[in-house]
């Protein structure tokens, strides 16, 4: 049988990484396509060829991306441009075209994901992401298919490699957070915009797609919590550690009473988690399903062959499923696209979790009974509460307190009230903290 020719969009990190695993497992790939694959056609702005093994196969290199998706020959094509334009109008003429398409793109499918997977509906196609969340591990492949028993109930996630591996290097290291993230870009893990990995967009675009595919909903980015990691004090992680915690930077997203939750922040869990001691680059999935309980992911979430590990996986499935009936297909967003619901996306004010505050107070009497009194009228709990010793010349200590789960707003009332009292300076430091236990 003919083999099948894919064009391919962008030659950087992950475009190389796939023409390097595609030329070099060539043999075992076709052994499980059924069928061989070649890049007949690809197109990049500017590349390496020196750095990329495997660039001879290649038929034809050009820098016009809309040759690619409009050539008759090509069969499927590989989106590794990035970015939201001109992917969005490639992947969009390319369906039109009736090409099948993979991508690595997270955020061209957190906010295009909806109207992409119609028009592939439509024509009949494939659109294959595995690559967009957590890079080589296979959590999209786990949630929509090898967990399709379970009634999911929260997922949360350590999906943003470059995040992760700045505030392992700062704990374990005392690193600078800027030194840390210049090596990211060096190793090619960092976003074009590092503000993405860093701000928690990036982890916020792959978390939109985990809770479509968790709960059946549509995509919707714009509705996701984000709160970045700039912000973390060394003094919280050294009180969190203290305390029995680590600090993560989590996407998570959870099944609630009245609507699904969706949020990406520094979390404080538990030491002993497993999930907590994933370090550096890696990323990490953990997916409680009803059935199963809670079952744990973990691997590369970004890097050249990591990455085009998962790429190339579609591609795979894409090639088997060719000659499929489109209706018998795995849908996009894991339910049947008429069976996905409009229940809510919950804002954070309705969230319910527990915390850890940093309160800077007055060593004085009253100061505590006071923010205590506060608490208590808001309805909040204290879990443990620990003074510190005032630093030697200074007036004022820091409190840390923990507290049993509670919605937001009922926290961001008593943390105005703290603020606004006598005896507290400063902004009460906020983080949010699960228990994260099956
Ligand atoms: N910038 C991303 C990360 C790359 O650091 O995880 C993979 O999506």
């Amino acid at each position: 049988m003919e083999p099948v020719k894919i064009g391919l969009l962008g030659l950087g990190t992950v475009g190389g990484g796939s023409v390097t695993v595609l030329t070099r497992n060539a043999h075992e790939i076709a052994r499980r396509a059924g069928r061989g694959i070649r890049i007949t056609h690809a197109a990049a702005r500017q590349y390496e060829p020196e750095r990329i093994e495997g660039i001879e196969q290649i038929d034809r290199i050009s820098d016009d991306a809309f040759a690619v998706v409009d050539d008759p020959e090509v069969d499927i094509v590989i989106e590794l441009i990035g970015g939201y334009s001109p992917a969005r109008e490639l992947v969009l003429k390319a369906i039109e075209n009736g090409k099948h398409v993979v991508t690595a793109n997270k955020a061209l499918i957190a906010l295009h994901g909806n109207a992409i997977f119609a028009a592939a509906q439509a024509k009949g196609v494939m659109v294959a992401f595995e690559a967009a969340v957590a890079g080589g591990i296979p959590i999209i492949k786990a949630v929509r298919e090898g967990l399709a028993a379970n009634r999911i109930e929260w997922i949360a996630g350590i999906i943003n490699g470059t995040g992760n591996f700045i505030l392992s290097e700062m704990r374990d290291k005392g690193r600078e957070f800027a030194d840390v993230l210049a090596e990211a870009q060096r190793l090619g893990y960092a976003e074009a915009d590092p503000t993405f990995d860093v701000e928690g967009t990036d982890a916020a675009h792959k978390l939109t797609i985990l809770g479509s595919l968790a709960f059946g909903i549509p995509l919707q980015f714009d509705k996701t919590f984000t709160e970045g990691i700039s912000r973390i004090e060394p003094q919280d992680v050294a009180f969190a550690a203290e305390l029995g915690y680590r600090i993560k930077h989590l996407g998570i997203t959870r099944r609630a009473a009245d609507g699904i939750e969706m949020r990406v922040h520094p979390t404080l869990i538990p030491h002993r988690r497993l999930i907590a001691n994933v370090d550096g680059v890696m990323n990490a999935v953990l997916v409680k399903g009803d059935a199963v309980g809670p079952t744990l992911y973990y691997g590369a979430g970004a890097g050249a062959l990591p990455t085009a590990s998962a790429v190339v996986a579609d591609v795979v499935d894409v090639v088997r499923a060719l000659t499929t009936d489109p209706t018998n297909r795995v849908p996009h967003l894991a339910f049947q696209p008429d069976e996905l619901t409009d229940t809510p996306v919950l804002p954070i004010a309705a969230v319910e979790t527990a915390y850890y505050l940093r309160i800077t107070a007055l060593d004085r009497p009253g100061v505590m009974a006071s923010i205590a009194g506060i608490l208590s009228e808001e309805g909040i709990s204290i879990e443990a509460i620990k003074q510190k010793e005032p630093a030697a010349g200074e007036m004022t200590v820091p409190l840390i307190l923990l507290t049993h789960r509670v919605r937001e707003a009922a926290m961001d009332r008593a943390i105005a009230r703290i603020q606004a009292s006598d005896g507290v300076s400063g902004e009460v430091v906020r983080l949010r903290m699960e228990t994260l236990d099956g």
